[in-house]
Order: structure tokens, then C-alpha cells, then sequence
């Protein structure tokens, strides 16, 4: 019989590279990412009131409360493409409760990763980070440029990376202090809220609160993406190999 499709969760700091390594996960083994600031996202552009909620917490780099998160999440991952494909679940659980959550509702993961990557390269990434608004793909500026003019044109920053851009020519010299100002005072709570959630995430995972079997890989992050997937691809593939070895495993 066939072993049921994998059930990954990744983790790391804002800009660590989830969704860059979600792509190329994806890709390749064709999970269904799901990831839980995409939603939050799409929550906010539907107009609801939970996306107004969301919003509030999101421009001030904290957590969305569990009220909102727990519920969209475990839906999107009850829908049948999720279960008959796998998935890959990116930022989330951010928080020891979110986890039992999630296991309450029987969503088990196989693996989960950990993105490690130092916080003064992490502010660099956010800075320069760019967004296709047309195909959703991400970009930066210096280490993952546009393929063409035409993609650079449409570049769009998100809400909680970078602020309004008022007065630019006018002002230019405050404009640019206050933008890298606020940029990283944004980036620096979402880090501060990071460190302070995932040792409890990972105290969950390690086996002494979860009765389950789960596998933790902690990956160097501070690479070219090519080599942060190298080392992701090398843990699944042993994985899946295991997987069908020894059916025991499951
Ligand atoms: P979310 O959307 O999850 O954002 P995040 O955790 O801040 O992570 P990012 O999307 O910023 O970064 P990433 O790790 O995906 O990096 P990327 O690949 O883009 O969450 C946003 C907010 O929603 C949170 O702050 C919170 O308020 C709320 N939220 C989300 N989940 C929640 C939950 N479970 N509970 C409550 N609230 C929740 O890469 C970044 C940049 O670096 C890109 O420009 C990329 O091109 C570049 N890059 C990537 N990899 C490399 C590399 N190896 N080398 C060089 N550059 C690289």
C-alpha cells in the first residue's frame, strides 16, 4: 500500500526564507502550501472583520490572536487537496497553544523544520524583499532579482515590510531616514515576537509533550537558496526512502 503523503510544518524568523523554500518544496514533491500569513492576507483583502482584526496585530509585528488563526488554518487543511496530496504548513504553530490546537483537531506533522538564519542578514532580506502582485512570487532585490524589466515595473513591498511613501522628492533625506527607521523597528518586533515563541513551538515537538514521533532538522539558512533546498531535499528524500523501507516507521 501506498505510505499517506507527507505532512511537513516549517518554521523560522520573519524573512528566514520559508516561502522561498515553500516554492521550491512544493515544486518538487507537490505538497500544498499552506501558509498562514497568506491567509491572514487574503483574510484582509476580503474586507472582513476578522482581516481588520488581523491587520491591527500585523502592522505592529505581533501575533494574530488564536481566535482568528486557529480556525483558518485547521479549515484550509481539511480541504481535500491537502489531504490527498500532503502539505506544507508555513508559519505556523507560532506558539506552544497553537500546536496543541492543531493536534486537538488530529493534524499530526511528519517533520518539522526549523530555518536558522542570523537577525542582521534577516533585517537585510525584509528591506529588500519584493512581491510579484501578478504570479505571487517573491523576489529581492539583491539576491533574487526580477527576470525583466516589465516584472520589476510591477513590484509591489508588503504592508508590514516597508511604510507609506509620502513626500518623497520634498523630503527626501527625512523620508529615507524615517522609511529605514521604521523598517526596522517593524522587523525588530516581529523578530522579538519570533524568539519569544519558538522554544516553546519547539519544546512541543521534541518528544516530551507530544507522545508522537516527529522529526525536527534544524537547517542553516545563511546560504544561497539553491543550498538552504539542498539540505532540505537531502532530509526528505532520506525520509521517504525510510518511509518505504519501513513501512514501521509511519
Ligand atoms: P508571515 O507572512 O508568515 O511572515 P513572516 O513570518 O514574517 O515571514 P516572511 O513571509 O516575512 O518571510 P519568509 O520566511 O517567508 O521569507 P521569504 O522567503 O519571503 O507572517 C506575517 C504576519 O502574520 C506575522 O508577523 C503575524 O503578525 C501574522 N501571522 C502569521 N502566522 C501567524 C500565526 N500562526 N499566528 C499568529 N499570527 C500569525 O524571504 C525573505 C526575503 O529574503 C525575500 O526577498 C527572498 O527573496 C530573500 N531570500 C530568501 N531566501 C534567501 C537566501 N537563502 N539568500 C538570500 N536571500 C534570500
Amino acid at each position: 500500500t501506498e505510505p499517506p503523503p507527507l505532512k511537513i510544518m516549517i518554521s523560522g524568523a520573519p524573512a528566514s526564507g520559508k516561502g522561498t523554500q515553500c516554492e521550491l518544496i512544493t515544486q518538487k514533491y507537490g505538497l500544498v502550501h499552506i501558509s498562514a500569513g497568506d491567509l491572514l492576507r487574503a483574510e484582509i483583502t476580503s474586507g472582513s472583520e476578522n482581516g481588520r482584526l488581523a491587520k491591527e496585530h500585523m502592522e505592529k509585528g505581533q501575533l494574530v490572536p488564536n481566535e482568528i488563526v486557529v480556525m483558518m488554518v485547521k479549515d484550509r487543511l481539511s480541504q481535500t487537496d491537502a489531504e490527498q496530496n500532503g502539505w506544507l504548513l508555513d508559519g505556523y504553530p507560532r506558539s506552544s497553544s497553537q500546536a496543541t490546537a492543531l493536534k486537538g483537531f488530529g493534524f499530526h506533522p511528519d517533520l518539522f523544520i526549523v530555518l536558522e538564519v542570523p537577525e542582521d542578514i534577516l533585517v537585510e532580506r525584509v528591506v529588500g524583499r519584493r512581491l510579484d502582485p501578478v504570479t505571487g512570487k517573491i523576489y529581492h532585490l539583491k539576491y533574487s532579482p526580477p527576470e525583466t524589466e516589465e516584472i520589476a515595473a510591477r513590484l509591489t513591498q508588503r504592508f508590514d515590510d516597508t511604510e507609506e511613501k509620502a513626500s518623497l522628492y520634498l523630503y527626501i533625506y527625512i523620508y529615507i531616514y524615517i522609511y529605514v527607521f521604521l523598517c526596522f523597528s517593524k522587523v525588530k518586533l516581529r523578530l522579538k515576537t519570533h524568539n519569544q515563541n519558538v522554544s516553546d513551538v519547539l519544546s512541543m515537538y521534541d518528544g516530551k509533550m507530544v507522545p508522537l514521533f516527529i522529526i525536527i532538522i534544524q537547517i542553516k539558512g545563511n546560504r544561497p537558496k539553491e543550498e538552504v533546498f539542498t539540505q532540505i531535499d537531502t532530509a526528505l528524500s532520506e525520509m521517504l526512502q525510510q518511509r518505504n523501507t519501513d513501512p514501521s516507521s509511519l
